[in-house]
């Protein structure tokens, strides 16, 4: 054995077998510190298995030999440089058919998965007879190939169906989501969850036991065969609601492809719309690719070079309001220690509700977790954190005095080393900075409302602010599992510039008779997330008018926000603004035509924008304002983006 392991020449995968003639069969890609699967790795691949067929093990474990995980899916830079259809074909059937050929070996397979196992690392999997998941919080198992804009083409939309039923597959195939070891195990998707410790064990004697491998239930394999047409009907419906076909085909594709084409994409005709060579000329696969890099750019700015560096362990907040309570939460939920400070307890009550709240949510009943969490959320009315935190977050009134008075509070009782950073949303960074011995240290982190929920935070920094203190913010925002995009202190930053003149067109609109639900409908229909109309209710109508004040520096605002906010009709807040709300709904009359142009009209003051904070240089680069607005607004990501859009198909006249 010793001899043909040489003479397979493997850069990527090592083999060897146990004393139980057991193949162990391990991943450690070549000068890379995540597992994917390259055309290189898939072709070794294919020589292992052509040994093991000829000189046949007693069964064959597939692992991981990095710490990062199992496999974190295809080669995604490779992916981009296959020219067309016939290109991704050829990779395809490549895949496929050497995934076919595992799962027909004739001795006993098993996928040993430890960390991230995502797309064709799963597919490789779903070929396996058997899967075990190591309970770890880092094991995530998903088929995320609809978010690139492509669909999981080796073999996840004939396996993962005939595995856990088509309805828990095909929302895992056109969501995305990621699955742990426990609710693997619970959805049949593995068959065992075990700790790390005996994880070795454990596939040893799986792969050994004979045990028949997991089979759906009577009525899951109707739904996979003769019922398919009831499940395809509901996923479309479902999907219908979020994308559409014409920007989304993806999501369609693996729907059709699994219930017409047997799971399998290369029997899908090309010039199909759920085939291979439509999905890549239709362009939303490219610029979704475009979003995916445009993220990882944002991660690697918040990737120090010596991890040692800046190491935040605990964060004082002041404010237990809307944002600055939300914002503790979220600290604590990422391993810190957080003293929460208001003027009094009974206003830091509320924010304390609602973190254990999301914490037992979070950790879905385990109350020990949850416990632990809420421990290291510490009500502090006087502000005695402030001498102890690496970080310092203000998040009070937008009062320019009242800022001024807390920062030279803090000043005087931080730490030389601390942190000190304004989340301020209208306010000149500079002004607030003006209250300080050391102007410099001062950088605004700007999170977005809903905390929990918005990806973003644009780091700013003012004329004043010390680079360092600008780099060690990024740090702690990537720390936080937030993407950080460094901006330039202007009024709205990146985000609400580009938001402000979309929201005032969308206002001028309804001032002009159009309804609010056709003006949201126009949105929707050009895949924004949620329409304007609706996005200035939720963010409340008070709000939306003093960031539009503070955003032009003018008291003119539509007569018709005008009016609602003076009649206290604040929005979603108040159950009443341009909608009626009704449990946390708009009430929308229902739309039956869209006037020609009215996205376009909508769409072109966000473009003009974003152009102009290039300009000023609020961001250094195009890339960087397409990110922040994907990441910040939600703008359609089948776009790849504001610049992105503009440069394939022009700026709207
Ligand atoms: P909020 O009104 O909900 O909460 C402010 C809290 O600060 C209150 O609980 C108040 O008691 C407390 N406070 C005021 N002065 C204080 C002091 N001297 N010491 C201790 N606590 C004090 O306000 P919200 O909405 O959370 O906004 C806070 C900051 O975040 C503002 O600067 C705002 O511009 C910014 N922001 C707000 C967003 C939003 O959507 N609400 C989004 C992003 C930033």
């Amino acid at each position: 054995m010793t001899n043909s392991i040489e003479e397979l020449n493997l850069q990527n995968w090592h083999l060897e077998r146990d004393a139980q003639q057991i193949a162990w069969l391990s991943l450690d890609c070549a000068n890379s510190s995540t597992n994917t699967l390259s055309s290189a790795v898939i072709i070794e691949l294919a020589r292992v298995i052509n040994a093991l067929e000829k000189n046949r093990p007693s069964a064959l474990i597939i692992h991981s030999g990095k710490d990062a995980g199992f496999i974190a899916g295809a080669d995604i830079e490779e992916f981009t440089k296959l020219s067309d259809g016939s290109a991704v074909r050829v990779l395809v059937q490549r895949c496929w058919d050497l995934f076919n050929r595992i799962a027909g070996l004739p001795f006993p397979t098993l996928a040993l998965i430890r960390g991230h196992c995502m797309g064709g690392g799963l597919e490789l999997a779903l070929a396996c007879r058997y899967r075990i998941a190591v309970d770890e919080p880092a094991t995530r198992m998903a088929l995320p190939e609809v978010m690139l804009g492509i669909v999981p083409g080796w073999g996840g939309m004939l396996r993962l169906p005939r595995l856990i039923g088509p309805a828990a597959a095909l929302d895992m195939m056109l969501t995305g989501k990621q699955i742990d070891a426990k609710r693997g195990k619970k959805m049949g998707l593995v068959d065992e969850c075990v700790p790390p410790r005996v994880m070795k064990n454990a596939a040893r004697m799986l792969v050994l036991s004979g045990q028949a491998a997991h089979k759906l239930s009577l009525m899951q394999t109707l739904l996979c065969g003769p019922l398919k047409a009831i499940v395809a009907n509901a996923a479309r419906k479902q999907v219908a609601g979020k994308a559409s076909p014409e920007h989304y085909p993806a999501p369609y594709a693996v729907i059709d492809t699994w219930k017409n084409f047997g799971g399998n994409s290369l029997a899908v005709p090309a010039g199909h719309p759920s085939s291979f060579e439509y999905i890549l000329q239709q362009g939303t696969a490219a610029n979704l690719v475009r979003v995916f890099f445009l993220q990882q750019r944002l991660k690697a700015l918040g990737k120090s070079e010596n991890p040692s560096d800046f190491a935040p362990r605990h964060v004082h907040v002041i404010g237990a309001g809307t944002m600055g309570g939300d914002i503790a939460a979220w600290c604590v939920l990422r391993g810190m220690t957080v003293s929460l400070q208001d003027q009094t307890t009974e206003r830091i009550a509320p924010a304390i509700g609602r973190a254990a709240e999301a914490f037992s949510k979070k950790f879905r009943g385990d109350r020990k977790a949850a416990r632990f969490a809420l421990d290291r959320l510490i009500a502090d009315p006087r502000g005695d954190g402030v001498r102890q935190a690496d970080v310092i977050i203000e998040a009070i009134f937008e009062n320019l005095d009242a800022k001024h008075a807390l920062f030279q509070d803090i000043e005087s009782r931080a730490r030389p080393d601390a942190l000190l950073a304004s989340n301020t949303s209208s306010l000149k960074l500079e002004d607030i900075a003006q209250a300080l011995k050391r102007p410099d240290r001062l950088v605004g982190i700007h999170f977005f409302n809903p905390v929990a929920m918005m990806p973003l935070v644009e780091v700013v920094a003012g004329q004043s602010s010390d680079p360092a203190q600008v780099q060690r913010a990024i740090s702690f925002v990537h720390k936080l599992d937030k993407l950080p995009l460094p901006v330039k202190s202007a009024p709205g930053f990146l985000v609400n510039a580009v938001l402000g003149p979309y929201l005032l067109e969308a206002m001028r609109c309804v001032e002009e008779g159009i309804s609010a639900a056709t003006v949201d409908a126009a949105a929707s229909r050009f895949g924004m997330p949620m329409g304007p109309i609706e996005l200035a209710d939720t963010v409340g109508l008070d709000i939306a008018m003093a960031a539009g004040k503070a955003l032009t520096g003018s008291d003119d605002a539509p007569p018709q926000l005008l009016a609602l906010v003076s009649a206290g009709k604040l929005g979603k807040k108040s159950g009443a603004g341009y909608y009626t709300w009704l449990e946390g709904k708009a009430i929308k009359a229902r739309v039956y035509d869209i006037p020609e142009g009215l996205t376009q009209r909508l769409i072109k003051p966000l473009l003009t924008a974003t152009q102009r904070c290039i300009a000023v240089g609020v961001v250094d680069d195009p890339d960087l304002a397409d990110a922040g607005i994907i990441f910040g607004t939600g703008f359609s990501p089948w776009t790849g983006g504001p610049m992105n859009y503009m440069a394939q198909k022009g700026n709207p006249a």
